[in-house]
């Protein structure tokens, strides 16, 4: 403990974004109740990250997940703008991935199959015929070994060969970086030691409101993308893409994400709503993926990413039986922007590959940055 806290103390005086583990700290903006309600035997722990404009970022070891971002609104008021629960259990037992990271394969692979080098993998059916987010027990409910960095934490897990059905002993890296400009930055690396499959994403629920009672609908939302990958009534791509153009998926311009939401249209029916893949125009590297903000409170929210897609998902299967920050998440009280490749690639040979081969490293970057709207 004495060495966490001189090198809590040292990192408070290097750097402007300093990160502190909230194990038994009292000061603000550290919380000891949270941090004990959030540690589970002698592993699992919750790590804050906090910069100088007073933005704060929760992290548990558990899932390598995002448990909290508490960001300004316009008036300077500090809230958590992501749907979580209030303790470890609540981690433990959550159904809807609330901030954790998924995978090995995020989103859905078709009848929870696939081959690679002629020979087929069966991983876990977990969604109708089809495997969703890595199967049951995947990497958001494994505990992570946590490093404490600069500016960063740093959580890594070796996924064994075979487990879930997955090929390949894989090393995972997530660093979650918080800068001085309000930008929460998520690194991810891996390796294999066989040729596998791979789709790394934060299935963080954002609600810039800040209050988790109140719908997403009214958020206005920019994707930067001319198409979607449309799917089928289990929500597998059918392999063609379709342009956004004329339909309730055009986000090209600032949109209410409920304008359109009940439109009849068969893609928003099999979704309940939004869950689709936005295929991202990467003509401009330096062009935000996607644009959320809330008039009420002034927050914005930019995403950059290297990834060539991003699921809108808006909440159509919370229901009130997710608890947390003193109420039951309802419909819609939460939005996700999961940056990935798209779903079910490894059966999908005209999208971007989703293969690791030995040797190689995967790397991705997501950005998820806050400011007040001028
Ligand atoms: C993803 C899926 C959704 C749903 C959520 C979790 O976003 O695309 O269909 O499974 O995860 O509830």
């Amino acid at each position: 403990m004495k060495i966490l806290l001189a090198m809590a103390a040292s990192l408070m005086l290097a750097c402007h974004s300093c990160v502190i583990t909230t194990d038994r700290m009292e000061q603000k903006p550290l919380d000891s109740q949270r941090a004990e309600a959030f540690a589970s035997g002698d592993s699992i722990r919750l790590y804050t990250l906090s910069n100088a404009h007073g933005m704060t970022v929760e992290l548990s070891n558990y899932g390598a997940t995002i448990v909290a971002i508490h960001v300004p609104d316009k008036d300077g008021n500090i809230e958590n703008v992501t749907l979580g629960y209030d303790d470890h259990a609540g981690l433990a037992s959550g159904k809807s991935y609330f901030g954790c990271v998924v995978g090995r394969y995020a989103n859905r692979i078709a009848h929870a199959r696939f081959a690679i080098d002629g020979k087929t993998y069966q991983v876990p059916q977990n969604d109708g015929q089809n495997s969703l987010h890595g199967g049951v027990n995947s990497i958001d409910k494994q505990v992570w070994t946590a490093r404490v960095m600069n500016d960063a934490i740093r959580f890594t897990r070796t996924m064994e060969d075979g487990e879930n059905g997955y090929p390949g002993k894989m090393q995972v890296t997530v660093v979650y970086s918080l800068r001085d400009d309000n930008s929460l930055v998520i690194d991810y690396t891996a390796t294999s030691d066989q040729p596998t499959v791979l789709n790394l994403t934060n299935h963080a629920y954002f609600n810039l409101t800040g209050n988790p009672e109140s719908t997403i609908l009214d958020h206005q939302l920019m994707i930067n993308a001319g198409f979607i990958t449309p799917v089928d009534s289990t929500l597998i791509p059918t392999g063609k893409l379709m342009a956004v153009a004329g339909t309730p998926f055009d986000f090209n311009s600032p949109t209410a994400i409920g304008s359109r939401i009940g439109a009849e249209d068969e893609q928003l029916k099999f979704g309940k709503g939004y869950d689709h893949n936005f295929v991202l125009d990467k003509s401009n590297p330096e062009a935000p993926a996607a644009v959320v903000t809330d008039a009420v409170s002034g927050r914005k929210m930019e995403v950059f990413t290297t990834e060539p897609g991003v699921q809108l998902y808006t909440g159509n299967f919370l229901n009130g039986s997710e608890k947390g920050r003193g109420t039951a998440y309802q419909y819609r009280t939460g939005f996700c922007l999961e940056t990935q490749h798209f779903p079910d690639s490894p059966n999908q040979p005209a999208f971007p590959s989703t293969l690791l081969k030995p040797g190689g490293t995967f790397k991705s970057q997501t950005t998820y940055r806050f400011s007040i709207l001028k």
